[in-house]
């Protein structure tokens, strides 16, 4: 039967005490709706709908993903009223599952087990035994261990509130099934809310039967509602990705200081020291050391690289044993060929370094295109924007940069130019040459510092 995917996500997440909507909240550097949509695609549904209210169209806006149902829940009436909400536009004679937007780090297997058991006129629940049940539907069996019925905390009286096994939220029920049923929930009870657990008594009384899958890891079905389960879920999580990362053969110095927010490619023999970021989509090779303290976004180290204490690289790809930093800053759509060293304090923008070239100190590479064998003198800036346009620079191979030059783009430097310096370049220099632009140096001779005036 083909599955179509219901995620509730228009509550308004009062605890998180924020003007965000809830499920926009990040975990791992997403939004936790993105994490759910995410885990929902892998049970390839025919489609996903989406219930949001709170927040309003700051959620579909803040969501770029393709193929989405949109549906919009004016009042936040409780589950059951934002199931109805979605109704007329699911599928026909598919099984409908529920999700939630703040539930991210639900486990797929256990979504196609409560798939494979949910038959045709039946409802199937994931629920949990907690040893803190509070706060959350208890799951109420009958005397033969079938499901009766789910009561809310705010209804349960003193023996209901004893049971330990509640309901996760997550549901799976054939879609006549649904559409028969919901339109006869009520909002009777103590919270004056539609609830979707009602679903589970009137299936019983229509004849039907409820399934369960029951999850042993409840960090699998944990909602957030503040930003303490927020945390929790975000260190979790962490946990998880570095024990896997060191099984997959990347060591940590700390693998409690190490945080991945994206997806992270790995060779072997990786070394990682404390506090390092890796986000977005990130490409290891075999051998990489990273320093502490970097910050790497959505970029290619290859082979042997290695990254010194204190960095921040972006957008980058960078060849085979290359050395970067301590205290470099690379910038998005640069390419440093085999072997660069980039130093301290050098900030790198928009350039394609070639092999073997160096730029070791205190210098500003921008929107330019550096050959082989250059050695670029500490202090060298390119001056690329004149206030309105951005301008290229070329240093072709073998040239020499002495320190403290500036070179005003547009601007060519030939293949083995050598600039003095503390020049100021303006334009082209020619191959082979030495060119520099420097006044000449004068000394006064008897000259005296001004002395302190005696009145003041
Ligand atoms: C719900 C379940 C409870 C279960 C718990 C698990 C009901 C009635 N109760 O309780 O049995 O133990 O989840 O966490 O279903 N939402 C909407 N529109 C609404 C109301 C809620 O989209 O009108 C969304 C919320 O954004 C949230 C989810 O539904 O993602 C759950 O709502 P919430 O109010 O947190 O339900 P609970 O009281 O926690
Ligand atoms: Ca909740």
């Amino acid at each position: 039967m083909a599955v179509s995917i219901i995620i509730l996500a228009a509550g308004q997440g009062t605890r998180m005490r924020s003007t965000l909507p809830k499920v926009l909240h990040r975990l791992a550097g997403r939004p936790l709706l993105s994490h759910v949509i995410t885990k929902a695609r892998q049970l390839n549904p025919d489609q996903i709908i989406i219930v949001y209210g709170h927040g309003g169209e700051t959620v579909p806006k803040a969501i770029s993903e393709k193929d989405i149902i949109w549906v919009q829940q004016e009042l936040q009436l409780g589950t059951g009223h934002a199931v109805a909400q979605a109704l007329p536009y699911i599928n026909q004679n598919s099984m409908i599952l529920v999700l939630y937007g703040d539930v991210p780090l639900v486990g797929v297997e256990t979504l196609q087990e409560l798939l494979t058991v949910v038959g045709e006129r039946r409802v199937g629940l994931v629920t949990v035994e907690l040893s803190n049940p509070t706060g959350y539907g208890r799951i109420i069996r009958d005397k033969s261990g079938e499901v009766a019925k789910i009561v809310e905390e705010a209804d349960a009286n003193a023996a209901q509130r004893e049971v330990r096994e509640v309901n996760t939220g997550i549901m799976a029920i054939e879609s006549h099934y649904l559409e028969q049923i919901i339109p006869k929930i009520s909002n009777n009870n103590a919270q004056g809310e539609y609830y979707l657990t009602d679903t589970i008594e009137q299936t019983i009384i229509e004849g039907g039967r409820v399934t369960t899958v029951s999850v042993s890891d409840s960090i699998e079905v944990m909602g957030v509602n503040d930003r303490k389960q927020l945390a929790h879920l975000e260190r979790t999580y962490q946990a998880r990705e570095v024990t896997r990362l060191m099984q997959e053969g990347i060591s940590f110095s700390d693998p409690e200081r190490f945080d991945l927010r994206g997806e992270l490619k790995a060779g072997q023999d990786i070394y990682i020291d404390v506090n390092v970021i890796l986000e977005g989509q990130v490409v290891l090779g075999d051998n990489v050391k990273i320093g502490p303290n970097c910050y790497i976004r959505d970029t290619v180290l290859e082979a042997g690289v290695e990254v010194f204490a204190n960095c921040v690289i972006e957008g980058a790809i960078v060849d085979t044993q290359a050395r970067i930093g301590p205290f470099a800053r690379i910038r998005p759509e640069t390419v440093l060929s085999e072997k660069t060293h980039i130093g301290n304090f050098v900030e790198i923008k928009k350039s394609a370094i070639g092999k073997n070239s160096k730029i070791n100190h205190l210098s500003y590479i921008g929107d330019a295109t550096v050959g082989k064998e250059v050695n670029v003198g500490a202090g060298t800036i390119t001056c690329n924007y004149d206030g309105a346009n951005k301008h290229h620079t070329i240093i072709e191979d073998n040239a020499f940069i002495g320190s403290d030059t500036q070179l005003i783009a547009p601007v060519k430097i030939g293949v083995g130019a050598t600039i003095g310096a503390g020049s100021t370049i303006t334009r082209d220099t020619p191959p082979g040459e030495l060119t520099l632009s420097r006044s000449s140096q004068q000394t006064r001779p008897k000259w005296k510092r001004p002395t302190k005036d005696k009145r003041n």
